[in-house]
């Protein structure tokens, strides 16, 4: 018995819960994993795709486990050939609305809904009855690129965008079959409330949304390296997963690592996301430059730089005492970077003149 006194029972386990969670949510707990394609834990839930379908004692139809409530001694199964025979149902019914083949559809983002039909299996491969849907004609933005014939409607882009971005940029429109994601008066996103953060293409199950400079380069998702880091645009510090092609010694393109795992929660900026293009940009000092007597520049070693760097401040200091040097950080850096900072130049150089452009 749980210690509240309230529990389900989800395949056998009897399983605390608290007010207000859902099926799904006191399945997790237990690790009990339910497939899901439209939930995500920043959003409401829509009960978009049907793939959580569970069965609960005493419902004639199985209950969606992403929005369905955990009442008091609820039993839910979760793993029986009926709950089987419908996600392999749902499944072919969505690969019927999207790109079958799962090569050409994770051209560049990974699908969620691909690895499930593998996972899971499907009914057999059907043939959509409908035309595929319909997209905005163009959009001239840089970034973000909506493919619509690898669209499910699963809505999690335009809840994403409602939610967490709180821009409404982007929304369900058209009925049924034609049901697709447009902008107000189909404008192109730079003419609408978009913010560019991306955030659409980080949900999407299917690769419908993407990245256009990623797309560009040619290179699938699933061949680069992912090299966690912190963005250096501002002093939030969100992490950040470099995609790397090894081949080529390139930063592709950025991702967030996913919900609940860092201090951004998945989420990021335009920046962080999209502005990474100075990585490789040729005007980039990729090694430390001095000084000569003439006044120009030369490449040197780091040992070389850091040796005159140091003799220039101490020769400061002894000229002018220790509190004529300041030090002046980033918040560009990390915070562990602005800890070195500080404590550089209070051991090393015996002063307190430190500061950071965030502190102000
Ligand atoms: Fe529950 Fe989509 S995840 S309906």
């Amino acid at each position: 018995m749980a210690s509240n006194g309230k529990y389900v029972v989800i395949d056998g386990n009897e399983l605390s819960f608290e007010d207000g969670e859902t099926v799904l949510q006191a399945a997790a707990r237990a690790d009990i994993e339910i497939p899901t394609l439209c939930w995500d834990p920043r959003l409401s839930s829509a009960g978009a795709c049907r793939m959580c379908l569970v069965e609960v004692e005493g419902s004639r139809l199985m209950q969606p486990a992403c929005s369905f409530k955990a009442t008091p001694g609820m039993v839910v199964r979760t793993q029986t050939p009926k709950v089987d025979r419908n996600r392999r149902f749902i499944l072919s019914l969505h690969l019927a609305d999207t790109i079958a083949d799962r090569e050409v559809a994770e051209d560049n983002n990974p699908s969620k809904l691909h690895a499930l039909a593998e996972d899971y299996g499907t009914a057999g491969e059907w043939t959509p009855v409908v035309q595929q849907r319909q997209g905005r004609p163009s959009d001239t933005n840089p970034f973000i690129e909506f493919r619509p014939d690898r669209c499910i409607a699963c809505s999690l882009c335009t809840r994403y965008c409602d939610q967490v971005e709180a821009v409404s940029a982007i929304t369900l429109t058209a009925r049924g079959a034609h049901t697709t994601i447009s902008t107000a008066d189909s404008k192109t996103l730079t003419d609408s409330t978009c913010e560019l953060c991306g955030g659409c293409v980080d949900v999407c199950p299917t690769g419908a949304m993407t990245e256009k400079p990623a797309l560009a380069y040619g290179k699938p998702e699933r061949e680069l390296e992912k090299v966690r880091s912190t963005c250096n645009f501002c002093g939030v510090g969100c992490q950040v997963d470099l995609n790397v092609d090894r081949d080529a010694n390139r930063v592709v393109k950025v991702t967030s690592p996913p919900p609940g795992t860092t201090l951004n929660d998945g989420n990021l900026c335009v920046k962080g996301r999209f502005a990474n293009d100075f990585i490789h940009h040729t005007d980039r000092l990729t090694v430390p430059l001095v000084r000569d007597d003439d006044g120009s520049f030369r490449e040197t070693t780091w040992d070389d730089a850091l040796d005159r760097t140091v003799a220039g401040l101490k020769g400061v200091a002894e000229r002018h005492g220790d509190d004529s040097l300041a030090f002046v950080s980033s918040s560009r850096c990390t915070g562990e970077e602005n800890y070195l900072v500080q404590k550089m130049a209070r051991a090393a150089f015996r002063t307190h003149n430190v500061h950071q452009c965030a502190a102000t």
